[in-house]
Order: C-alpha cells, then sequence, then structure tokens
C-alpha cells in the first residue's frame, strides 16, 4: 500500500486506498473487458473517480488499453479533442517513449519526419500528421477514431474513461453527442465508463428517448461502503502508525459521516491529526473535534451546493434536517413538494428508506443544515 498520506483527501483514493468496492470494482472491470459501456452516476464525493482509476489499473494490467479524460479539465472541442488524442496516443508504446524522453507532446514529435515514418507503419501518422490544419470537429472525429484504431492495430481491447460527463452539456451536447454515437456504434474493441455527478442530467443524457445516447450503456449504482470496511480500514490504518481507537469512537465518526466516503476520509484524517497532541487509544471526544473541524471545511461546499437548489427542496430538507414531517397540512402545493422529494431524491441528495421515509445521502449536510 501506498503509504504517502495515512488518509488520502482532496484525491482521489488510490491504490490501497479504496475502502470495500471490491466485488464492485471486479464487476465493472469485467464488463469493460467484455466491451459494454458502463454509466457511473452518483453524488458528488462519494467515490466515483476513484473507483474507476482502480478499475483502469485492473484493466491496464490485464493487458487492456486505457484513456481518462475529464470533462471538467477542457473547455472547448479542441481541447477535449486535444486530451483525449494524447491520452490515447499514450498506449503506443512508442509514442509514449518518445514524448517522456524528449519531453515533448506527440503532436511536435509527429513534425519530425523519422518519427513520422515509423508512426506510419501503423497506419496512424497519415491522419495525425495533418492535426495542426485540421479544423475542430476533425480532430474530435480522429480523437474518437482512435481508441479503436489502436485496438485493432494491436489486437488489444480499449477502455476509455469520460469523467465529469454531465459537463458534455457545456462542450456543445448535442453535436457531441450525435458524432460519439455514430462513431462508438461501430467500434469492436473499444468500451466507454462515463461517469457523472448531476443525476438528473446524466440520467436525462441516457435514458431520455429523445438523447442520441439512449440505451447505449448500462447504468450502475455506486454501492455504499459498508460500516465493517471503515472500521477495519481506519483501525489498520491507525495501526500502522501506533494509534488504536476506541470501538466507541468509531462508532461516533460512522454516525456523524454515515459512511459517506469523502466526509468519512476526512473526519478520519483530522481524527489522526488531532490525535498526536492526545494519549493512546483514540477517544470519541478526539473524533467529535474532527467532526466539528470537517464540517467547517465543508461550509462553503454545503452552502454552494444548498443554494443550486430551489426553494421547495431547501425547504423540504430543512425539515427533514431538523426530523420534522416533509408534508404538513398548511402546504398550499403537495406537488411542489413531491416534486422537489423527487428531485432530492435523483440527485442523491436524498436516500429513499422505506415508504414516505427520506434520509441524507451526505448526514453531514443535515448537520450542517441544523447548525445554520
Ligand atoms: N472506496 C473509498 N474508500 C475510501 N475513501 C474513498 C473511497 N471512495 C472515495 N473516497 C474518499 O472520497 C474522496 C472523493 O473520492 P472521489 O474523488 O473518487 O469521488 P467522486 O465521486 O469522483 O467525487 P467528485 O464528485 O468530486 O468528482 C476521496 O478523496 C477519498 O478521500
Ligand atoms: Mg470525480
Amino acid at each position: 500500500m501506498a503509504d504517502d498520506a495515512l488518509f488520502p483527501i482532496g484525491v482521489p483514493a488510490g491504490e490501497g486506498h479504496v475502502v470495500d468496492r471490491e466485488d464492485f470494482v471486479e464487476s465493472l472491470t469485467q464488463q469493460l473487458s467484455d466491451r459494454v459501456s458502463v454509466v457511473l452516476s452518483a453524488p458528488r464525493r462519494t467515490g466515483k473517480t476513484s473507483v474507476a482509476l482502480e478499475v483502469l489499473r485492473r484493466l491496464n494490467s490485464a493487458g487492456v488499453h486505457t484513456a481518462a479524460i475529464d470533462l471538467a479539465g477542457v473547455l472547448s472541442l479542441e481541447e477535449f479533442a486535444d486530451g483525449l488524442s494524447a491520452e490515447c496516443l499514450r498506449n503506443l508504446p512508442l509514442v509514449g517513449r518518445l514524448s517522456r524522453a524528449i519531453g515533448r507532446s506527440w503532436r511536435e514529435l509527429l513534425a519530425r519526419p523519422e518519427i513520422r515514418l515509423r508512426l506510419h507503419d501503423l497506419e496512424l501518422a497519415a491522419s495525425l500528421r495533418d492535426w495542426e490544419d485540421a479544423d475542430p470537429w476533425q480532430k474530435v472525429n480522429l480523437a474518437l477514431a482512435l481508441p479503436e484504431l489502436i485496438g485493432e492495430r494491436t489486437g488489444r481491447r480499449f477502455v476509455v474513461m469520460m469523467d465529469e460527463f454531465q459537463l458534455v452539456r457545456d462542450l456543445g451536447a448535442a453535436a457531441l453527442l450525435r458524432r460519439m454515437r455514430s462513431v462508438f456504434q461501430l467500434q469492436q474493441h473499444t468500451a466507454f465508463l462515463f461517469l457523472g455527478s448531476q443525476g438528473s442530467l446524466m440520467h436525462q443524457l441516457f435514458e431520455s428517448a429523445r438523447e442520441p445516447f439512449f440505451r447505449y450503456a448500462v447504468g450502475q449504482p455506486l454501492p455504499p461502503v459498508p460500516d465493517p470496511a471503515w472500521r477495519k480500514y481506519i483501525r489498520e490504518r491507525l495501526a500502522s502508525r501506533n494509534r488504536r481507537i476506541g470501538e466507541d469512537a468509531l462508532d461516533a465518526m460512522l454516525d456523524a459521516t454515515g459512511g459517506h466516503p469523502y466526509d468519512t476520509m476526512e473526519v478520519a484524517y483530522y481524527t489522526h491529526l488531532l490525535a498526536r497532541e492526545r494519549p493512546d487509544p483514540i477517544d470519541r471526544a478526539c473524533v467529535l473535534a474532527a467532526v466539528d473541524q470537517t464540517e467547517d471545511l465543508l461550509q462553503a461546499v454545503f452552502q454552494a451546493e444548498i443554494e443550486a437548489l430551489g426553494p421547495k427542496a431547501r425547504l423540504v430538507l430543512g425539515r427533514l434536517a431538523h426530523a420534522r414531517p416533509v408534508y404538513t397540512a398548511e402546504d398550499r402545493s403537495q406537488s411542489a413538494l413531491r416534486a422537489a422529494v423527487r428531485e432530492l431524491l435523483q440527485a442523491g441528495v436524498l436516500v429513499r428508506h422505506g415508504r414516505g421515509r427520506y434520509a441524507f445521502g451526505e448526514p453531514m449536510l443535515a448537520r450542517h443544515l441544523r447548525r445554520t
């Protein structure tokens, strides 16, 4: 296990830190190797990227080509095409080795005649050589075709991960989605893993008959990390620094976070930090102080999430946070409240606990609402 951080926060959980989810990671890996494309849509900070990167690591070591692009990092079609093609070309050892050795991008490399010649071997040069002069759509077409070209050439599968896929909307979605679909349909070696938050938007992109992506990929919910898996991981991590933690302290931690991946990691991290000044084993008071600290740090995030909601959704959340009924006799429009509940369920802010009973997907958000 990499030991750079005791509890990784602010970055996707790396190798050895993806708590539980083993069956899920295995099943995703299997589906993608079988060329089934998958949509993984889950609320913010619940571990989509962590799981996906773990899946790519496994595919990679099984000899599958992989590429990952984060749509949050691209501002135009051209950047999308550039990013995707660079990621795809990394899978060609020649390009990877050369660009590392010379410290240049593959596009600069292709301008060198001797390299162009060798890449011609791979039947790629003809199209790549013209990259600089191509218009954005030509680049997009080529970038989307690259995984299949490379897969065909090497006889291996290719899995492409697209993170924050809901942002495809900002890249001129309709035309891009149509283009993607027509390219994807013809591919024999390639499968896609789409990740996205904003439940309703992802739902719309993949489920609505009006959208060109209709029924393209299989939807997968991200399962929660079970309580015992958290306890084992946290105990073991602390033990690696010769620290112990009481069972009631762990109860307090998981009670406050509900096992929400980001929140739990952050509370665990601050618990360890605060515990440096305290005796062993770590107790409940130390955990509760870490919970406060985490909540302070999350305030701005929570505030932004709340501000993005409509007034009815805020009303519903406020009532639930204070353990009051969602619907009261005084409400003039029950149907507006029902719509707000649906929206909150779809976005994963709420989860259903039996008929008409709802809970927060992120208990720290409820705590925040009670305190503001
Ligand atoms: N399986 C896991 N085990 C342990 N920690 C996890 C796990 N998944 C996520 N985390 C924690 O949650 C944080 C967020 O994870 P990640 O970035 O993978 O989530 P995400 O759903 O992609 O988030 P975002 O919505 O911001 O893109 C990580 O920094 C890590 O601390
Ligand atoms: Mg992510």
